[in-house]
């Protein structure tokens, strides 16, 4: 059995939902501009992660609905040429998955020589590409892990994957992709208890972990408040081992809080922190009034936000043969209307303020 794509209201060609102001980037209603375009370049995945995608999949796109290298490298010229995009990100599903993305890569890089360029991936695979990857181009990487232990592995991703996921880290690394960042979702009773190894874990290899909240964004609508695990309880755990201080610097809209991580009460023998960890608390700590984001799922359809329940159609306008300037316009449009904030942060999901979107986590694109 399969679960289908649920697919939000599109809009495709027409007017514009309401006027945005012109040759202003992406701005929105809210006051907010979007800088950092995440482009999901497939929405097939290999693990099958319980927060995120039921066990027997979901229906994958068609390869011709998928954006090309050049389509790719075409609308981010947009996004950097007309409408100050000054970060990418590609994700997937699972962006390994696809056998050219060093030729994605390397298209994007050539027209951008001073692009930041980020993965985000659960890192299979990682051992034989991370040469080319980072030779193509590729600036730096964040790589999903959210448990060492491999019967805890397989219980949260369906699959026995442990193994090639740390391989891959090292190989990262190896590759001199820098800094190499791992994300951890934590869930009550199942890896909770694993925070502290997973930070000493990350310190010992010079890894910048964050721990991210479980989002309502899996497949299954299986999400309850019970079993995420909220910031405040990961820095409670924490600080049995390490304790923690405020990183100094400015968040500039980053996901996550960082905090300086110190040897714990017992074990502090003075000197610099060990590194840092950071905190992304979607839920319980929003950060939608400095986001900086922008979306394009793997069929090329902007959202402008990961709750958004409206995409517009880019692929569809470019392969009709629109210019630049019309995709740069249609997208303005479609950021405009970003939603000011996702309303999870009150109690219970049945609150008017939160509508769990169609697509899961996976389909939208990380
Ligand atoms: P860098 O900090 O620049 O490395 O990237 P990132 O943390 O933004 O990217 P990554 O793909 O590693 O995302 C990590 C987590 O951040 C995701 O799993 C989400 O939980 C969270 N996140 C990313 N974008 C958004 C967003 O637009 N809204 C919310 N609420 N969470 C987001
Ligand atoms: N809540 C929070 N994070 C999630 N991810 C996937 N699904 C969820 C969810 N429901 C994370 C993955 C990966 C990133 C792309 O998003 O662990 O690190
Ligand atoms: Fe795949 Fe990432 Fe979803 Fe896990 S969270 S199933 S690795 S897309």
């Amino acid at each position: 059995m399969s679960v289908s794509l649920g697919i939000p209201q599109i809009r495709s060609a027409g007017p514009a939902p309401s006027p945005a102001p012109a040759r202003a980037g992406l701005v929105d209603r809210h006051g907010r501009r979007a800088t950092d375009l995440r482009l999901s370049v497939i929405d097939k995945c290999n693990l099958r992660c319980t927060y995120c995608m039921p066990a027997d999949g979901l229906a994958w796109l068609p390869a011709a609905q998928l954006m090309t290298p050049a389509e790719i490298t075409r609308l981010v010229t947009v996004g950097v040429d007309r409408l100050g995009i000054t970060e990418l990100r590609l994700t997937g599903g699972e962006p390994l998955v696809r056998g050219d993305l060093e030729e994605i890569i390397a298209a994007v890089r050539a027209g951008h020589p001073g692009l930041p360029i980020s993965l985000t991936t659960n890192g299979i695979g990682l051992t034989t590409r991370a040469p080319a990857l980072a030779a193509a181009g590729l600036s730096r990487i964040n790589i999903s892990l959210d448990s060492l232990d491999a019967a805890t592995f397989r219980a949260l991703a369906r699959r026995d994957r442990l193994a090639q996921v740390l391989a891959g880290a090292e190989a990262a690394a190896a590759a001199g992709l820098s800094p190499v960042k791992i994300n951890a979702v934590l869930m009550a009773g199942i890896n909770d208890h694993e925070a502290p190894a997973l930070l000493a874990w990350a310190l010992e290899r010079g890894f910048a972990l964050r721990f991210i909240e479980q989002m309502p964004l899996d497949a299954d609508h299986g999400w309850t408040r019970e079993e995420m695990v909220t910031a405040a309880q990961i820095r409670a755990r924490l600080t049995t081992r390490f304790r923690l201080t405020p990183h100094p610097g400015a968040r500039d809209g980053a996901p996550a809080q960082l905090w300086d991580v110190h040897p714990g009460p017992g074990d502090d023998a003075g000197g610099g922190p060990l590194g840092t960890v950071g905190i992304i608390a979607s839920v319980t700590e929003p950060f939608c009034g400095d986001c900086k984001r922008t979306r394009i799922t793997a069929e090329g359809r902007i959202r402008s936000c990961l709750f958004s329940h409206e995409e517009v159609d880019l692929l569809e306008l470019l392969r009709a043969g629109a210019t630049d300037a019309e995709l740069a316009e249609r997208w303005q449009a479609a950021m405009w209307v970003k939603p000011v904030a996702h309303g999870m942060e009150r109690p219970g999901l049945d609150s008017p303020d939160y509508v769990q979107p169609a697509r899961s986590m996976s389909a939208i694109g990380g």
